[in-house]
């Protein structure tokens, strides 16, 4: 198909909570160290959401951070797409954010539910509906509260998460230049139990009742790293192979913030030196869909990431999912 519309990145934005939780904090609740965590995962702090602040409250930061660095009214977003798996409003993060923005316009709002891999799921999404003619300015907004969703007598699992939202916008490049070189989503539901978060709810008082399990993450640590680390180094080298490109072609890897050391098992997979790796994780920890964003909006603020150049975006998440895309990175956009 010829006549696809090109898709450019107009703004992205990032907020996080001023509540830090620091390695240390955390041997209040558990036999831990800060070595411990430090050397296994690069994580020395995370912030959390305190008294009723929630991903919503994040989100909407985030967006409006994302909208006005794009330039692009409220007014004229035509779709809202919220990746989160925060289950604060289960009827729709995103008409949430689209009230908390003010809009009057009656515009399509949803969720989608791939967890750490939710921005890159959002973009493929958005890419479509721009390349189809059919909206032209979409909001991404990809906010989570873990922090809500742990289970903080478990030092496994706990140690690792933070919160936080990242946004973007995006819209019909009126150059003719897609900033989506290439963008890819994989998942596979047969690994469902590395990572598990029910809400069982209760039967009807009139039928057998149902099983309930807690409503708190659960996760197989060792499970998830080993099969990430097999196949995510791979996956990211063949998405740039199959757009013919190396990782010379390359300006920045912009990871999930998960662990460290799933981060250099790519860097090196990519022969990328260390300066081109973006990460934050150490401050922040894993903030699941919202991590991409906020490691590129953050990255660009701080000048790490120079723009007029090229990423590779890359996650993994519960379900199992997974994802890959390389953007340009246009003036502008942060
Ligand atoms: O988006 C979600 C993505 N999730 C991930 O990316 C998770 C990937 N996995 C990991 O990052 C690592 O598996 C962890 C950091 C979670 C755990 O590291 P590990 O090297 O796999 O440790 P382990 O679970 O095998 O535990 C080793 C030992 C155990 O003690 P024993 O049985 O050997 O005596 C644990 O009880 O370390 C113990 N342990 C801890 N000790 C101090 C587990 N958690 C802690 C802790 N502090 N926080």
């Amino acid at each position: 198909m010829t006549n696809l519309k090109p898709i450019r990145i107009a703004g992205v934005g990032y907020s996080i909570p001023d509540t830090v939780i620091t390695n240390d904090d955390l041997t209040k609740l558990y036999e831990t160290s800060d070595e411990w965590i430090y050397t296994r995962t690069g994580i020395k702090e995370r912030r959390i959401v305190s008294g009723n602040e929630d991903a919503i409250d994040l989100g909407e930061k985030a967006a409006r951070n994302a909208i006005e660095k794009s330039g692009i009214a409220p007014e004229d977003i035509d779709m809202i797409i919220a990746a989160s798996t925060a289950p604060i409003e289960l009827y729709s993060m995103g008409c949430q954010i689209h009230k908390r923005l003010g809009i009057k316009k009656q515009i399509p709002a949803f969720d989608i539910a791939a967890a750490c891999t939710g921005l890159i799921y959002g973009l493929s999404i958005a890419k479509s509906f721009i390349a189809s003619g059919m909206y032209k300015n979409i909001l991404i907004v990809a906010t989570d509260n873990n922090s809500k969703l742990l289970d903080w007598t478990d030092r496994g699992t706990s140690i690792l998460f933070g919160d936080g939202a990242g946004a973007m916008v995006v819209t019909e490049a009126e150059d003719g230049i897609d900033d989506i070189i290439s963008i890819d989503i994989k998942s596979d539901g047969n690994y469902d139990h590395l990572i598990s978060l029910r809400f069982d709810g209760e039967n009807c008082p009139l039928v057998k009742p149902n099983d309930i399990h807690d409503s708190k993450i659960h996760m197989n640590g060792k499970g998830v790293y080993a099969f990430v680390a097999k196949i995510l180094p791979k996956y990211v080298e063949e998405l740039l192979q199959n757009s013919g490109m190396t990782s010379d072609d390359i300006d920045y890897l912009i990871p999930h913030q998960a662990n460290i050391r799933i981060i250099q098992a790519v860097q090196e997979r990519l022969g990328m030196p260390e300066e081109k790796v973006v990460t934050n994780i150490k401050y922040y920890g894993n903030t699941s869909a919202a991590s991409i964003p906020i490691a590129l909006a953050e990255g660009v603020e701080k000048g790490n990431v120079k723009l007029g150049s090229t990423a590779i975006l890359c996650g993994f998440g519960a379900g199992m999912t997974w994802g890959g895309a390389i953007i340009r990175l246009r003036e502008g956009i942060c």
